[in-house]
């Protein structure tokens, strides 16, 4: 009897041959391998390693680290046995060679090579063998079967097509450097970003020697991911604390600062807002934000004035995070708000308090998700109390929670 739903006779089972799907229980698990680099934040970043037959691309601005951060992994890969081919069409391997005699680690036995042809490069990866192709960078490589000088879009994206293919076809995972442009996107086509496994950016504030990689795409991982380095004379370390390092500046007993903690992908990380609020030399009050949109500092500052009576109009404004971290997340509202009044009134916050809230434009003070996270990490690094929404839950051993309505509440609490 034939099953009902099921047609039968052409184009059934059985039929002229063509690709064969299969179930995906049946597919072998045997992708999952990972090829470590031993740079702990980078292999976390990447979602446990690099991924046999990936393409990633590392995207930053000039100087910021990326060939050194991709010598270092390469030194460790190739100690570790794994074959790797650095090309650069940026710098001489005279340069490579002085770079990577710096570095802590011995990279002596990674194969460089410096061209720009693309059909030479696959040649050499794959003739070496290599099982990781280092490509510094994607704008410098060229095909001949295009007109076009590299680096132009037409350039960028059959270069990038053709070694995402090349990593599918030979199992050799192929990571990329791109340049960012002045906006901070990757330069080249958008595409370059949609032909890829994984994106990762690698970024860092001014002077400082932090360096955040982080992933905005990933499909052996997840994004958002949080790396933090640290340039040293001797090439990049991994941080293990991040949060440790964020706030080992922070002036403690001044005022215009307050404590928040961000759920950096998985993990949470703490950092420093500091605020100041000056007079107004004249004309129309300045607002700088810097690693916070300039809109929410706006709407931060309506809020406080007309919901806290906390008076910041005739006054120019700055805003900072310490560690080049941005706040995107709405929980940081709080902290914002305390750096604020905290430098509006001169008093410093108590130093053991983390702040931790959004902001309503009523005033009133919203609770934010994973907080027992936050406070765990909080606790580890000393705090022992923790200004809330008064809705909020959470039991952390050592922090207790200072539940507050709104935020004329929080301007009563902290100008006492
Ligand atoms: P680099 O890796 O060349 O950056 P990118 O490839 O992103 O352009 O890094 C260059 C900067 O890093 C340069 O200013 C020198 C500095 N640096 C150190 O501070 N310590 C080191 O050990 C190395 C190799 C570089
Ligand atoms: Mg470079």
């Amino acid at each position: 009897m034939p099953t009902p739903g099921v047609r039968s006779g052409k184009g059934g089972r059985g039929g002229p041959s063509g690709p064969e799907p299969s179930r995906l229980r049946d597919i072998a698990e045997s992708r999952l391998v990972r090829w470590k680099t031993g740079l702990d934040e980078f292999d976390f970043v990447l979602g446990g390693g690099i991924v046999p037959g990936s393409m990633t691309l590392v995207g930053g601005e000039p100087g910021i680290g990326k060939s050194t951060l991709l010598l270092q992994a390469a030194a460790r890969l190739e100690a570790a046995g794994l074959p790797v081919l650095y090309v650069s069409g940026e710098e001489s391997p005279d340069q490579l060679r002085l770079r990577a005699d710096r570095l802590t680690e011995d990279s002596g036995a990674v194969h460089v090579l410096g061209e720009t042809r693309l059909d030479q490069i696959l040649m050499a990866a794959a003739a070496l063998p290599a099982q990781i192709l280092i490509l510094d960078s994607i704008q410098t490589v060229y095909t001949e079967a295009l007109e076009g000088a590299p680096g132009n879009v037409g350039q960028v994206r059959e270069c990038a097509a053709r070694l995402m293919r090349f990593a599918k076809e030979t199992g050799i995972a192929v990571i990329t450097v791109g340049h960012v442009t002045k906006g901070g996107g990757l330069a080249g086509p958008k595409t370059l970003e949609h032909i890829v496994d994984t994106v990762l950016y690698f970024e860092g504030e001014g002077v400082q020697d932090y360096r955040l990689l982080r992933a905005t795409k990933n499909r052996f991982g997840s994004v958002d991911e949080l790396g933090v380095f640290s340039m040293t004379e001797r090439g990049l370390l991994t941080v293990q604390n991040p949060s440790a390092l964020f706030l080992s500046s922070r002036a403690v007993d001044t005022s215009g600062s307050a404590v928040t903690a961000l759920m950096e992908g998985t993990r949470p990380v703490l950092v420093e807002v500091q605020a100041l609020a000056a007079h107004s030399g004249f004309g129309t009050p300045q607002r700088v934000a810097t690693g916070l949109d300039q809109k929410r500092l706006a709407v931060l500052l309506a809020v406080l004035e007309r919901r806290g009576g906390a008076a910041f109009s005739s006054l120019d404004v700055f805003v900072q995070v310490s560690g080049g971290v941005r706040l995107t997340e709405p929980g940081a509202d709080l902290a914002v708000a305390a750096a604020l009044i905290s430098s509006l009134h001169n008093r410093p916050a108590p130093a053991d308090v983390l702040f931790l809230g959004e902001l309503g434009l009523g005033g009133e003070i919203r609770p934010i998700a994973t907080l027992e996270r936050r406070l765990t990490e909080a606790a580890r690094l000393g705090f022992k109390r923790a200004y809330v929404a008064r809705r909020s839950t959470a039991r952390v051993e050592g922090v207790t929670l200072v539940g507050l309505d709104d935020v004329s509440q929080l301007v009563k609490t902290l100008a006492a």
